[in-house]
This record gives C-alpha cells, structure tokens and sequence, in this order.
C-alpha cells in the first residue's frame, strides 16, 4: 500500500464544475464504482461531497492505469490529474459536465467486498446497517443529515449566544431528576453501594444557575432516560436546553420561536410565519384527541354523547355518563377511498390504544347512512348525528365510545392512520404551534396516583395555585408550554415554581413527604432560600427537530451511533456482561434468576 508522503488534497470530488476545467486536481476517497473499457477504466469516486468521474486512460499514464485495473469497490485512493470537459455529459450528477483525467494513483487502502452497498436505496435490514454503521454513514443521505445537524446545532449556538445565552455543562453523573422516566444508573466504586443516575434532563442544574444568577443559559447536551422505545425516542438522545431569569412564558416563546424560525430560514429556506398559533391543552384534546396535534390535515373530533343518551345501542349509550363520551371524525369526502379491508386495520389501529371497536358509518346519497350500527338509531338520531358532524354524500363518520382517555387517545391516533392511509402527510409543510395551559398533574397508569405532567418544578397558573393543597387537583393548570411541529413535540418547557413554600407544598401534593422532599430535593429548597429569581426555561428535542427537517420519521435517521428497538447497539453489542472483578469493585452480584 502506498501513503500520503506529502500528497495534499485540492478539491473535493463533488465541487468541481465546468469552471474547474484545465486545473491540476489532487482528490483523494473511495471507489464508487469501477468500468474497464480495455484502455480506459472509469472511476466514480466518492467522498462526503459527492461523486466525480475519473478516467484512467492508457496513453496518459500506463503506470497508474495498470494500478487501476487492480481497484475494486471501497478501495481508498489518492490521484493527480487534470479536469477535463466530458464528451457525455451526465445531468444527473452535479460533476457531470466534467471528468478527471488521472496522471497519478496512489491506492492508499483496499477493501473488502462490504457486507451492505453504499447506495441510498439498498433495502438491507436496519439491524444489518447499525452493525454495519460505519458503512451506512457512507451513504450520501446519511452524511447529508449528519451534516444537516451539524449545521442547526451552529444555528442554534449563534442565535443563542447573540441572546445573550451562555453555554454551561451540568454534570452527567447526579443524584436521579424526575422527569417521568426510569434512570440509568451508574454504581460508585468510591462509595460502595451508593449510585448515581445519569441525567434525564439538566432541569434542577439549570435552575440553580438562574439562582446563581446566570440570567441566561444553554446546553446541546445528551439526556438519558430508560423507557420503551419508539421511533421518535431514543435512550440517549440530545436536548437544546435553555433556562432564562425575570421571564414569564410569554418572553420565553417568543425567544423560542424565533430561533425555530431562524432554523427553518436557514436550513431550508422555510419562512415560518411569527408568531406560532397558541392552543391550550384542552382545545387540542377536544379538537385532535392529542395533546401535540398534527394540524396538516382536519378530521376532527366532534362529540357526539348528548346526542345518544337514549339510543338503542348499548355501546354509546352506556358511554354518555361523566368521564367517558363517543366521539366521532368525519373523514370528508372520503368513503370511497377507504375500503373495508383498510377499515378493518384501522379498527385494529385503535384498538391498540385501547378503543373496544370502531363503529362506522358511510354516508350515500340523499345521506343514507350504511352502517352495521345504524339499525339502533331513530331516523332523528340518526339525523342528529349527521348534522352535528356535517355529514354529507361520500363522508365516513368513525365513533369510539369510551372512557375519555381512551377516545382521546384511540380516536386521535385513527385520525393520524386514516391520513397515512390516504397520503395526506405532506412532508413539505410545517405547521407548528404551542400547546399551553397542561395539567399540573396526570394519573398514574399504573398506579393511580397523581404524578406531575411535566415536572415537579412547573408553576401552576396564578389563579390555580391556591388549589395545590386542596381536592380538585386534577383541575389545576400549569404555566406549561411546548412547542408541536407536524404532530411531534419538539419542544416542552416551563415558568417555574421559584418560592420554597409552594414547590414544598408541590413535593406534598405529589405524595410526597417533607422528609421524602428533603432527602431528594433539600438541594434545591435550601437554594430557594436564597434569593431565587423568577426563572423559566425550555428544552427541545434536537433529534426530533432534526428528523423533521431531514424529512424522517424515524430518529435513528439523524443519530450517527443509535441503539435498535431494543435498548442495543449492534455495532459494539452495549450493553454487556460486566467482568466478576469489576463488579466486585463495585459490590454488585448479578443474579438474574432472583428477579421479582
Ligand atoms: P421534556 O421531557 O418534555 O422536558 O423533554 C424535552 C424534549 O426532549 C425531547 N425528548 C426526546 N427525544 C428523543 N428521545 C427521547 N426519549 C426523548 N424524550 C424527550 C422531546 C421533548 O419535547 N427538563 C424539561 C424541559 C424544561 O422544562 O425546560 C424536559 O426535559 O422533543
Ligand atoms: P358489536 O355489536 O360489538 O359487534 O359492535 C358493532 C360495531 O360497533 C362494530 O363495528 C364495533 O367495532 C363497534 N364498537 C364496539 N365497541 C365500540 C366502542 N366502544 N366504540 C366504538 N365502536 C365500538
């Protein structure tokens, strides 16, 4: 093998053009491609900006063309030659007006024949490209959207610091943050027995900044949080976290929608219209059955209870008492477009969010209604029904009765299916808001108990804050805010709880005792009590922002080294069997059998 020995780089493969014609070229990278021509072989060449032909030409130089014959794919590569204007031209390339006329071949390195192409459209298995990473991110669409990132994590630094941010590092190795999620945990050899938890989220280090009167800060930091995952969720995954001083929510989103602006404008051009429509929580349930409601698209949820208290069917009568509703969609226009066998998958769809069925109803001429439900409805029911959905000739109404939850939930989700189903996802548009005025708190599935929606540290609304210690706490509204772009949450912050007394009486309303409080938290009551401004802040999920720029839906698209479904990384196996000795260091017996 041959080395650099003093050869320099000129260009990049993918930045020469007609201009360049006649110029001495040095380019170094991999072999694309390779076509021998009996006295002359051609070679696409590749690096991280595109592709480029090069001849290797007999006449010219016999030495580097007989080394050329020898290249095969992936061969890394370092020749000299002059850009010439090519006889062929080629439109679908952007070097395709030019080709490299090779005087000199260095072969630097050889390859193995690679176990996936490096080719966008190569249809191998996602498992088979994480193991394989290093080659998949040869890929041009994979480099693209790494350096798609690249550039928005600059955007972001630029606008920030001209905000007057400063970027602080908060430590990864801390005493747990709740933010909703299991935490990864690491032992302590130094302190046998004792564990930290790697952060979730900086949120109670970033408050204390703003105690410690930092006034502005930001971090582009990793969070880890140990939960199920999906394709918008990582384990570990990067947050653009923000905290600003003397603010109220207000301060806080115009700041913040400005700088996704400044992204859209400088990344693809996008004007994005300021300032962003602002829904509260409610609405966006009422409306979309979802608190981040992809608004590209109408079908929305009309309610339909009062209307059937009395009908025949048991199903929707029998959810017209508090705290459960039918609901319905009107999939305008659309009947003809959704046959039964896509109906039957959706009604699966929802019951995977746990609806018991999907009733359906098709609206024919003269608002005939077909359905295997409709014989339980007076002709006035019926009718009813049909006005309060604007039902009109070709429309299919869908119903899910339910516990409101589980309509909510069940019936947003067959909305965004039945938009899939009829491509109605437009990748080009972006339509964003802010979802405001969250619950303070949510019930525990599992448990029932009252947990905080967002975190502990959110100010309940003003006028609800009396509330914090009474009954009805369900009802309280928080000064929560986070940002929905194309029906993904990008983005979720607070004002915060600044005075000890309230987030006490916060760590009280959550089951939590004082003692309990103080043992988790007595860091951060001890530093209100000193002087703490009021304070709010915001964190986005850079991952899902970037996906939603690079036009994915899934996030491992935009992670150079991400883990599978499964919490694995295929490439290195993490995680893995620790050593006896190391776990004795750290006291640790494993003991998988023992688990309850
Ligand atoms: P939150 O928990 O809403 O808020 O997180 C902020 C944003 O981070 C992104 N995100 C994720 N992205 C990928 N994989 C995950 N597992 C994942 N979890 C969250 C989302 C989300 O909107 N400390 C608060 C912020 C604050 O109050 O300032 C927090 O972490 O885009
Ligand atoms: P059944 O009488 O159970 O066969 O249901 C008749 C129709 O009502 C079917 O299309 C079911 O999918 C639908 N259905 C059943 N339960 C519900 C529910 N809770 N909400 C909406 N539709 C339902």
């Amino acid at each position: 093998m041959e080395t650099l020995n003093g050869l320099k780089r000129t260009h990049y493969c993918g930045d020469l053009r007609e201009s360049n014609i006649d110029e001495e070229v040095v380019l170094m990278g991999w072999v694309q491609k390779k076509r021998n021509l009996g006295g002359l072989v051609f070679v696409d060449l590749r690096d991280r900006s595109g592709l480029c032909q090069i001849i290797f030409d007999t006449d010219v130089d016999a030495t580097a063309f007989s080394k050329a014959e020898k290249l095969g794919s992936e061969f890394v590569i370092a020749l000299k030659g002059k850009v010439s204007e090519r006889s062929s031209k080629n439109p679908n390339m952007p070097t395709g007006d030019i080709e490299i006329v090779a005087s000199e071949l260095r072969i630097l390195n050889k390859s193995e024949t690679p176990p996936i192409y490096i080719k966008d459209d190569d249809n191998v298995s996602e498992e088979l490209r994480l193991k394989y990473r290093y080659l998949d991110l040869r890929k041009p669409s994979m480099q693209k959207t790494l350096m798609l990132r690249s550039r928005v994590a600059n955007i972001v630094r630029n606008y920030l610091s001209s905000n007057n941010f400063y970027e602080i590092e908060t430590p990864f190795l801390i005493k747990p943050t709740p933010e909703g999620a299991r935490d990864y945990l690491v032992p302590s050899r130094v302190n046998e027995g004792k564990f930290y938890a790697l952060p979730q989220s900086p949120q109670l280090f970033k408050q204390l900044l703003m105690v410690s009167g930092m006034d502005r800060y930001f971090q582009i930091v990793k969070c880890f949080r140990d939960e199920d995952l999906r394709a918008d969720r990582q384990p570990e995954f990067t947050q653009i976290d923000c905290e600003m001083s003397f603010v109220e929510q207000q301060d806080v989103m115009n700041i913040m929608e400005k700088m996704v602006q400044t992204i859209f404008k400088e990344t693809l051009n996008v004007e994005v219209p300021l300032p962003l429509p602002v829904m509260t929580y409610a609405e966006a349930m009422q409306r979309y059955g979802s608190d981040k409601p992809d608004t590209r698209f109408g079908f929305e949820l009309t309610d339909i209870s009062d209307l059937v208290k009395t009908c025949g069917f048991g199903v929707f009568a029998n959810a017209t008492v508090d705290g459960m509703s039918v609901r319905g969609i009107n999939v305008k226009g659309q009947s003809e477009a959704i046959s039964k066998k896509q109906l039957s998958k959706i009604e699966s769809h929802a019951k995977t969010y746990k609806a018991k069925g999907l009733a359906w109803m098709r609206i024919g001429e003269n608002r005939e209604v077909t359905s295997p439900i409709a014989k339980f409805f007076s002709e006035e029911e019926l009718t009813s029904i049909l006005d309060r959905m604007d039902a009109q000739a070709g429309d299919l109404l869908l119903f899910v009765a339910d516990k409101n939850t589980v309509v909510f939930d069940s019936l947003g989700q067959v909305r965004l299916e039945v938009a899939r189903r009829l491509d109605m996802l437009d990748n080009s548009v972006y339509n964003m808001l802010w979802v405001t005025e969250f619950p303070v708190f949510e019930e525990d599935e599992e448990n029932g108990r009252m947990v905080a929606k967002h975190h502990p540290f959110t100010s309940p609304l003003d006028e609800d804050i009396e509330r914090l210690e009474g009954d009805d706490k369900a009802s309280l509204r928080a000064k929560a805010y986070d940002i929905v772009i194309n029906g993904y949450e990008v983005g979720g912050g607070s004002v915060r709880i600044f005075n000890a007394d309230v987030q006490q009486k916060m760590f009280k309303a959550l089951g939590m005792s004082e003692e309990e409080a103080n043992e988790k938290f007595g860091f951060l009551l001890d530093a209100f009590k000193y002087g703490t401004p009021p304070h709010a802040g915001i964190a986005f999920g850079l991952d899902r922002l970037v996906m939603i720029l690079a036009g994915t839906t899934n996030i491992k698209d935009v992670i150079a080294f991400p883990k599978n479904q499964s919490a694995v990384c295929p490439m290195t196996n993490a995680p893995a069997v620790a050593e006896d000795a190391q776990l004795n260091e750290l006291c640790i017996k494993v003991d998988i059998a023992d688990k309850e």
